[in-house]
């Protein structure tokens, strides 16, 4: 028989530096009103000089590991989804996994960039519905930051650095993530792209290491595939969009987030909404939001949980999860 994968534990971190709009005003030629308006975000967290990926994912794991009463020791796996790993190797998973003290666990990375956490969760649960591992932890950590042309005001306003985890355990069910949806479409790589260090492909002039972005056709494939996605992730489950009981998408913006909402046919109250504080913090934004959902008390046992992303790729994702610790 599958095993229901539920998720006991979470944690965020999200660096003390905070970034105002106005702050950015001075850096580029924007304003606090075209910020907000065209995506909702106030302000953002930037990580320190002496900070990576891994120092933030190590926060958020023992937060995570703390809130679920699971062992280091304990756990099978780390998966920790970043496009922004201080080393291309080790992975930041292995050195998580060390500095943790997560002795007997496998550890990887996974590059799906905002949709790393969504993948990563799939992945983590197809170990845990075969019976192969019992508990496993997943994160979340960007430092976009390190990535952005700060000179260029179509990136340098949407995002920020933080981390997020969340740790899974074996259950028999009902609660546990009771589907997965996803999807890719990589005809278009150049709408949204970072260079790599061991070659540019050939039609590539630029060799900086920046975030390179055609805003507004994210933007269109970004509602439509959250859409679809949500829709056949809560078909696959056997649930319609009345059992929402909680969308936690991925905080890129707030307008993409508020029409994916509205073509779902979700009331607002049922969207949640951080984006306005971090800006976009990549794969870790949806297990920031999510620890945000259960602090705030709007997450309650039995409820039907939705996460959905998308990133570059571009690729997609959504899942449905039955909230439910086992406690
Ligand atoms: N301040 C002021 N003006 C700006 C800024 C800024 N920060 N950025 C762009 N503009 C200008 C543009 O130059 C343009 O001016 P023009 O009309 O004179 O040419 C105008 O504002 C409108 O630009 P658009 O790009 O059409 O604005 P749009 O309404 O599409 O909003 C935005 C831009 C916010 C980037 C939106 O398209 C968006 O959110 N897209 C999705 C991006 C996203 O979510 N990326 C996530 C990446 S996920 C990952 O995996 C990394």
């Amino acid at each position: 028989m599958l095993k229901y994968a539920r998720v006991t534990g979470w944690g965020k971190y999200l660096p003390d530096k905070v970034v105002t709009n106005q702050e950015l005003e001075k850096k580029v030629n924007t304003s606090d009103t075209w910020i907000q308006t065209r995506t909702g975000i106030k302000e953002r967290r930037l990580a320190a000089d002496d900070e990576v990926a891994s120092d933030m994912a190590i926060k958020a794991a023992k937060d995570a590991l703390a809130v679920a009463g699971v062992k280091p020791e304990q756990l099978d796996l780390v998966i920790v989804a970043t496009v922004t790993p201080e080393m291309i190797f080790p992975s930041c998973a292995s050195l998580v996994q060390h500095a943790i003290g997560a002795k007997n666990a496998a550890a990887f990375d996974l590059n799906a960039a905002c949709n790393g956490f969504v993948s990563a969760v799939s992945t983590a649960s197809q170990y845990i519905g075969t019976g192969t591992y019992k508990k496993i932890l997943v994160v979340g950590s960007e430092v976009y930051s390190r990535i952005l042309d700060w000179t260029d005001r179509g990136t340098c306003v949407l995002f920020g650095d933080g981390a997020g985890a969340v740790v899974l355990e074996t259950g028999d069910g009902p609660a546990g993530f009771l589907s997965f949806n996803m999807g890719s479409d990589g005809s278009k790589p150049d709408i949204l792209y970072l260079l790599g260090i061991c070659g540019a492909p050939a039609n590539k002039v630029d060799d900086n290491h920046y975030i390179s972005m055609n805003g507004s056709e994210v933007y269109k494939v970004a509602v439509r595939s959250m859409t679809k996605s949500c829709k056949k992730a809560l078909a696959d489950a056997g649930l319609t969009i009345n059992d929402v009981n909680l969308l936690v998408p991925h905080q890129a913006n707030k307008r993409i987030i508020q029409a994916v909402g509205k073509k779902l046919g979700l009331n607002e109250d049922k969207v949640f909404l951080n984006v306005q504080k971090y800006g976009n913090t990549s794969a870790a934004s949806i297990p920031i939001a999510l620890c945000e959902a259960v602090e705030q008390g709007l997450i309650k046992d039995n409820d039907n949980i939705v996460f959905v992303a998308f990133g570059a790729g571009l690729s997609w994702g959504a899942s449905v999860l039955k909230w439910g610790t086992g406690r």
